[in-house]
């Protein structure tokens, strides 16, 4: 894993952006798995003002919420269309994200999968990080061969999402979300975590021996992973190599 320490949110976001835009440019067919989250917000403004052209790009969302409609404020698509979508000139058929109201969630996860296998596998997964080490949603304890699926939330990742719900119980208590298979056959993984917060999973996440206990260390067993953290993110990160001062 190479690590990467910036100096503040901006600059993270900013460096994101870079690497994302850099690998548009040389594959404009590029294939992506994108977040969601308070995280990649600055990632996405500063990814439009590359000027870019998304036109031949395809995106694969991480996650969404069960039962909430496309149009919920508080969907991984409405969030997409404002920090994204409705920004660049991504056409709408090259958009997947799984549909949280759909009737049969097995078939929607088989199909997903099967969408990214037909794009050709995806070039580049941007990645959050939960406070307990979750990877799209995959919680605690999912193993390292998991597939696009139907998942229960923890009472964690629900308090942790509160915020933007108003409260604890309008949050969803099931998501669908790519496996940790599907995001560890990426070509490149960029795992983004900011303020302090984060400092202590984030040690855990490069620092500990890889265990299901802890979802984002499997990314130790993946050969093209940075990791972009600011400087409060990276408090708790021993001095190692691999780590570069920006
Ligand atoms: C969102 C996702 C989650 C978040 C994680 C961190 O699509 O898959 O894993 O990346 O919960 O969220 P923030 O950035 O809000 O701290």
């Amino acid at each position: 894993m190479k690590i990467e320490v910036m100096a503040d949110y901006a600059a993270l976001s900013e460096r994101a952006a870079a690497i994302v835009a850099e690998s548009i440019r040389r594959r404009p067919d590029a294939v992506l798995g994108l977040p969601t989250g308070s995280t990649p917000e600055g990632f996405y403004s500063a990814l439009v003002r590359t000027g870019v052209s998304f036109r031949k790009v395809q995106t694969f969302n991480l996650d969404e919420y069960i039962g909430l409609r496309k149009e919920h404020s508080q969907s991984y698509y409405s969030y997409m269309r404002t920090h994204l979508f409705d920004r660049v000139d991504l056409p709408p058929q090259s958009i997947h994200i799984p549909d949280g109201m759909t009737p049969d969630v097995a078939a929607e996860c088989r199909a997903y999968e099967a969408g990214i296998r037909q794009a050709g596998g995806l070039d580049v997964v941007v990645l959050g990080l939960g406070l307990n080490g979750h990877i799209g949603f995959n919680e605690p304890g999912t193993p390292w061969t998991s597939r696009t699926r139907r998942v229960a939330l923890t009472d964690a990742t629900r308090q942790a999402n509160a915020r933007f719900f108003g409260s604890i119980g309008a949050v969803p208590r099931e998501a669908i979300t790519m496996g940790i298979g599907t995001i560890l056959e990426a070509r490149r993984v960029i795992l983004l975590a900011s303020g302090e917060s984060k400092a202590d999973i984030v040690r855990r996440t490069v620092a500990e021996a890889p265990s299901e206990a802890v979802p984002a260390t499997a990314l130790q067993r993946h050969e093209n992973v940075t990791i972009l953290l600011d400087r409060a993110a990276a408090a708790e990160v021993p001095q190692v190599a691999f780590r570069s001062e920006r």
